[in-house]
Order: structure tokens, then C-alpha cells, then sequence
């Protein structure tokens, strides 16, 4: 009789632990990206974070300008390693996240390693087992980019299901923008895309650049990104830069503080039901490494 109370308690509790698993919630993972430099990247991720952990997401933000990472200058932060030493060292990944404003977590770039940094093939297996010990903890990995592509940024940029590129109202920023998702795209047509013009002179300017990448995007790469809207030009984000701060923290009641949280909240819903696929990027990370050879 005892034994058969115990077979069911056993039997209760795995099935607890079974739900428990099939409705946790997949790690989002999301590139910030662009084909011309400076045109706001590093400011959209930590804002991005920010945002999100401002409605109580976990996020962890990796700084992927490896070799002139600046993650660290927009949240006063002073880092004492990087990816790069992850990478060059035998150290789990734990020991190189740090902690920013509104607990959220980030890996600093490195900087003056430009020149020496190149991707190796050990690499592959322990960038896999990295974001697999930390997919557990997080509901989002935010990648923030370099600018343009590299054989680097290519082995990181699998790393993530979706893609979010930032471009300004400039014909220069947007056609290299273009030039940088089709490069995505053709390598890899499951991502999802996102679009955001930064430092734009009105809303309609805005959403006109987006129109038009977005229809760009649809008729020659047969993909339809989602345009999740416009940061006005703001003298506050050099501020706030100078400062040490992201201007979400720094300055809340202004204008463009308003239109990010529109941002962020337009990305948070998007895709709020993902299903429980959280290993969906690894799978995809791990095969592509194995056509490229070089991971057992
Ligand atoms: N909305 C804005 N209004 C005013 N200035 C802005 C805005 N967005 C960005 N900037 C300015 O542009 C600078 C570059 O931004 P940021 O470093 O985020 O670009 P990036 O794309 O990450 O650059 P890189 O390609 O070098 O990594 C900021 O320091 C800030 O001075
Ligand atoms: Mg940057």
C-alpha cells in the first residue's frame, strides 16, 4: 500500500516537472545589426535591455563588437574581462557576465583586440556549450553587432533567431542595411527581421524609410520584417552617452524615451507565445558548425 502512495507521489511529480518544462519559455535571441557604422546599434541594445527588464525580463546582453566593445561606456560599467577572454581562455561563462543598471547582465567586448581577434574552430563547440548553460536563466540574449559583416560576425550572428537592423533616414545607412539582411537572409532563411530607423526628423520620415525597406525586403528577398517604429533625433543621447547612462534611465520623461518604450513593448508582444523550442538556435548554431566542419 505504501509503495504504491509512493509510485503515485513519483508519478505526480514528474508530471509536474514534464508541464513545468513543456511551458518555460524559450530564450529569445536577437542580433542588432547594420550596414553602416554609428547608426545607433549600441544605444538601441542597452536600451533594449533596459526596457525589457523594465517588465521584469531577465536579459543578458552580449557585446559583440569584439575588439571595440563600448557597451560598458553607456552604463559606467568597468569590466575586468571579456568574450575575448572567454574565448582565448579554459573559464565557464559565468565568470565574464557582469552586472548593469536594472539587473540586467552583460559580456564586455574587449577593446584594442581588433586586430588580433580571429574566430577559431575550437570556438564553435564551447560558444554552443556557453549559450547552452545560460539558456536557462534568461528570457533574452541581445547580441550587439558590429557594424557590417565579417567571417566573426557571421559564426556569432547564428547564434540568434531574430534580427533587428537599425538604420537612419540617410539612402547611404538604408541601402547598406539591405545589403547586410540579404547577407543574413541568404544564409540563413529562418530569421525573423525587425526594423528600426533611428534619428529621425518626424514620425512620417520614419515610417517611410521603413516602408521602403520593408517593401525592398519583401520583393527581392521574399521576406516580410516587422517595423517596430522610429527614435527621434535627440541631443539627450549624447547626454546621456557622456553620462554613462542609457537615456531610458537618464532621461524617462523625454520624447524619445517615450517612443522606445513603444519599441520595446511592439517587440516584447511580438512573439509573446513562442512556443517551447528554446534549443531551436542551438540546433541551428550546432549544424551549421558541422557543415563548416571542425565540431564532432
Ligand atoms: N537618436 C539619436 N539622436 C541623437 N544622437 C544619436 C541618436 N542615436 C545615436 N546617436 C549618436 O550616435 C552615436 C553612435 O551611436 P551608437 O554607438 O549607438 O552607434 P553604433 O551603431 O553602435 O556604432 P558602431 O557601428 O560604431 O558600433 C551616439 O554616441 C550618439 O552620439
Ligand atoms: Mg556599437
Amino acid at each position: 500500500m505504501k509503495d504504491q502512495a509512493e509510485l503515485l507521489r513519483q508519478k505526480m511529480l514528474q508530471k509536474s516537472a514534464f508541464s513545468a518544462a513543456q511551458k518555460r519559455k524559450a530564450v529569445r535571441t536577437l542580433a542588432i545589426v547594420s550596414g553602416k557604422g554609428g547608426v545607433g546599434k549600441t544605444n538601441v541594445s542597452v536600451n533594449l535591455a533596459v526596457g525589457l527588464a523594465k517588465i521584469n525580463k531577465k536579459v543578458l546582453l552580449f557585446d559583440m563588437d569584439i575588439g571595440m566593445g563600448n557597451i560598458y561606456h553607456l552604463i559606467n560599467g568597468s569590466p575586468s574581462s571579456s568574450i575575448v577572454d572567454f574565448f582565448e581562455n579554459d573559464f565557464p561563462i559565468s565568470q565574464f557576465i557582469q552586472m548593469g543598471p536594472e539587473g540586467i547582465s552583460y559580456i564586455h567586448g574587449g577593446s584594442a583586440f581588433s586586430s588580433l581577434f580571429r574566430w577559431e574552430d575550437s570556438y564553435q563547440k564551447k560558444w554552443v556549450s556557453a549559450l547552452e548553460a545560460l539558456m536557462e536563466e534568461y528570457d533574452y540574449f541581445i547580441f550587439d553587432m558590429g557594424a557590417g559583416a565579417t567571417e566573426e560576425s557571421l559564426n556569432i550572428l547564428q547564434a540568434a533567431d531574430e534580427v533587428l537592423a537599425v538604420t537612419t533616414p540617410e539612402p547611404t545607412a538604408m541601402t547598406d542595411a539591405y545589403s547586410m539582411l540579404k547577407f543574413i537572409h541568404m544564409r540563413d532563411r529562418q530569421k525573423t527581421f525587425y526594423l528600426i530607423c533611428n534619428r529621425v526628423d518626424s514620425l512620417k520620415e520614419g515610417r517611410e524609410t521603413g516602408h521602403r525597406l520593408k517593401s525592398t525586403m519583401e520583393r527581392f528577398l521574399h521576406v516580410t520584417p516587422v517595423f517596430l517604429g522610429s527614435i527621434p533625433e535627440d541631443a539627450n543621447v549624447r547626454k546621456a552617452v557622456k553620462m554613462g547612462q542609457p537615456f531610458l534611465l537618464s532621461y524617462p520623461k523625454a520624447k524619445i524615451s517615450f517612443s522606445f518604450q513603444q519599441i520595446v513593448r511592439e517587440y516584447a508582444e511580438e512573439l509573446e507565445e513562442i512556443p517551447n523550442e528554446g534549443s531551436r538556435f542551438l540546433d541551428k548554431l550546432r549544424r551549421f558548425f558541422k557543415e563548416r566542419g571542425g565540431y564532432e
